[in-house]
């Protein structure tokens, strides 16, 4: 039981971004997401870090074990160059992945941009919390969100 209001985490991944180069967009594009699909009450808890791994790690830790975030969804990284270390953080903090999930939004997003392929994207249970990434690419966000929520609220509910 999440209690009556649950927590979402929203995590931003980027050097740039964190350092104020340029604007977060990714965030508040799933803000607006989940604003437009969820019909219930909830609190968005939102950060935007530097692709370090310890930051990324503890971020995901203690949005899933001290602001008892259901689920957190993360943005950027899950690229091929050497900064891109999202999957791999989210892999170290997660009790099991859940593959399906970067599957699933791998195979609609070729639908629309070839380079989807480049995505490493994955999803994984810590506790009782769902992780799941997306790409950077603000349009991105709609694309794989489509494709996988309506899995997202029965697999927290397994959790329960
Ligand atoms: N998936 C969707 N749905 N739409 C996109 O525009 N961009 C791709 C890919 N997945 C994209 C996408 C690109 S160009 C890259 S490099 C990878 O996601 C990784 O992006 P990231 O490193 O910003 O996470």
């Amino acid at each position: 039981d999440t209690g009556p209001i649950a927590n979402i985490g929203i995590v931003t991944v980027s050097d740039r971004a964190s350092r104020g180069e340029y604007e977060d967009r990714g965030g508040p594009a799933i803000v607006d997401y989940l604003q437009q699909v969820l019909s219930s009450e909830y609190r968005e808890v939102l950060r935007v870090i530097p692709d370090e791994s310890t930051t990324i790690e503890q971020t995901l830790r203690t949005l899933c074990d001290e602001q008892n975030c259901c689920l957190v969804i993360t943005t950027g990284g899950t690229g091929p160059a050497v900064r891109d270390i999202t999957p791999e953080a989210t892999e170290a903090v997660c009790d099991k992945m859940m593959p399906g999930f970067g599957e699933l939004m791998r195979k609609v997003s070729l639908e629309k941009v070839p380079t989807a392929i480049l995505s490493r994207q994955t999803a994984g249970i810590r506790g009782r919390s769902l992780i799941v990434n997306l790409p950077g690419q603000p349009k991105a966000i709609a694309e794989c969100l489509d494709a996988v929520f309506p899995a997202i609220p029965y697999c927290i509910d397994l959790l329960g």
